[in-house]
């Protein structure tokens, strides 16, 4: 039962912390999520049980729910899967989920995302909705296999990350990414929303992944010079549009949880209406620009920000073509990334980048203050 591995039972092997172990990790955990869910064209549907053909068909809505980096997984799937299957999808977290009376409508699929699966809120969210819409279908994606999540939940997807100790979870978010993506696959295919040319090319960006995050990082000497310039700061600001606001968010997470610097994401669009008050020379704002159809307004938003004189680290893709400006670092992550693979390679990163400012700060990066690796109780 990996949720009650410690850290004693799992050897850290050539590395020096869980965190680092686990970054380096999620090339194979990605292999492992993949395995035997996918043929070399296709996602398969059995990869979510006997029932879930019917019920991803009888599926009209889609509720998620979760807390800390799992709800950042499920706002990217919120953007998968309107784009892909077109099925209306809220995100909600679990804390305050649970306690307000939402209005689920017929048909509503509940998906919980944790990476324990004992995650009181989200566990507690679960069980009064079942109370009270007793014919709800439930679905987890989760990371322990023996955990009261899976327990009680009708469908199940394990993502196979294997046990992580780090508090900051880093492979279990980029598996419960590529778990979500084959899930939007497959109820898009359901809902005939997914032709099988679209499929290829999605599973094509599933089979490439783990090539990429291993070229990604070894960029990482690179990552750790951007770092040094974070020693000093107290605020940063991450910036993305799209699916890469929600990769923003778990940036800007990833960094106040283990460096303690106060970080904030924004979806660039947002700047003028009040964040950009908040930008002056001693405040890093990192943006992610990805190749895709809201890259010149980003470039437009990174003009707003060059006028306040901070420092700025744009991480792109080689395709965007972003102009370095006066204090602007940008970083080709790679190129011709697609709607499902760049969100996933642009967090590592964002990963590599936190983790190292938290070294150079001195901070304990597997064990943060005042954090606990799973939270199960309130
Ligand atoms: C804690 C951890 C986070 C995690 C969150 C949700 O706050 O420190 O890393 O994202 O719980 O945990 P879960 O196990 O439900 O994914």
């Amino acid at each position: 039962k990996t949720s009650n591995l410690n850290s004693k039972q799992i050897d850290l092997g050539d590395y020096k912390y869980y965190m680092q172990k686990e970054i380096f990790e999620q090339p194979q955990a990605i292999r492992d999520t993949l395995e035997s869910r996918i043929t070399k064209n296709t996602v398969l549907l059995s990869a979510f049980g006997y029932r879930a053909k019917t019920i991803f068909k009888n599926t009209k809505h889609i509720q998620i729910i979760a807390c800390g980096t799992s709800y950042n997984a499920g706002l990217v799937a919120k953007y998968w899967l309107e784009d892909i299957a077109k099925i209306p999808t809220n995100i909600e977290v679990a804390s305050e989920y649970r306690y307000r009376n939402p209005i689920v409508l017929d048909n509503t699929l509940l998906i919980t995302i944790s990476q324990s699966g004992e995650t009181a809120d989200t566990l507690e969210a679960l069980r009064s909705i079942k109370k009270r819409y007793k014919n709800i279908h439930t679905l987890t994606i989760c990371n322990c296999a023996e955990s009261s999540l899976t327990r009680e939940s009708e469908l199940i997807l394990l993502t196979h990350a294997g046990p992580e100790i780090s508090v900051a979870s880093t492979k279990a978010f980029t598996t419960q990414l590529v778990s979500l993506a084959l899930f939007s696959v497959a109820i898009g295919k359901c809902h005939k929303q997914v032709d099988k040319q679209q499929e290829a090319s999605i599973v094509d960006g599933l089979n490439r992944l783990s090539g990429l995050i291993k070229k990604t990082l070894e960029q990482e000497n690179k990552i750790i010079k951007l770092a040094q310039s974070f020693k000093d700061k107290f605020n940063a600001i991450f910036l993305g549009r799209g699916t890469m606001h929600a990769i923003a968010m778990e940036g800007a997470l990833k960094l106040k949880e283990i460096s303690y610097i106060h970080s904030e994401a924004f979806p660039a669009g947002e700047l003028k209406h009040g964040p950009i008050a908040l930008i002056d020379k001693d405040t890093p704002v990192i943006a992610i620009a990805p190749n895709d159809q809201l890259l010149d307004k980003l470039k437009s938003n990174l003009q707003e920000v060059k006028s306040r004189g901070s420092q700025m680290i744009v991480f792109e893709d080689e395709m965007s073509n972003v102009l370095p400006m006066k204090n602007m670092t940008v970083m080709s992550i790679t190129h011709n990334l697609g709607r499902i693979t760049a969100p996933i390679i642009f967090t590592i990163p964002l990963q590599l980048l936190s983790y190292h400012v938290a070294l150079i700060k001195g901070a304990d990066v597997d064990k943060p203050r005042n954090l606990a690796k799973s939270v199960t109780v309130e």
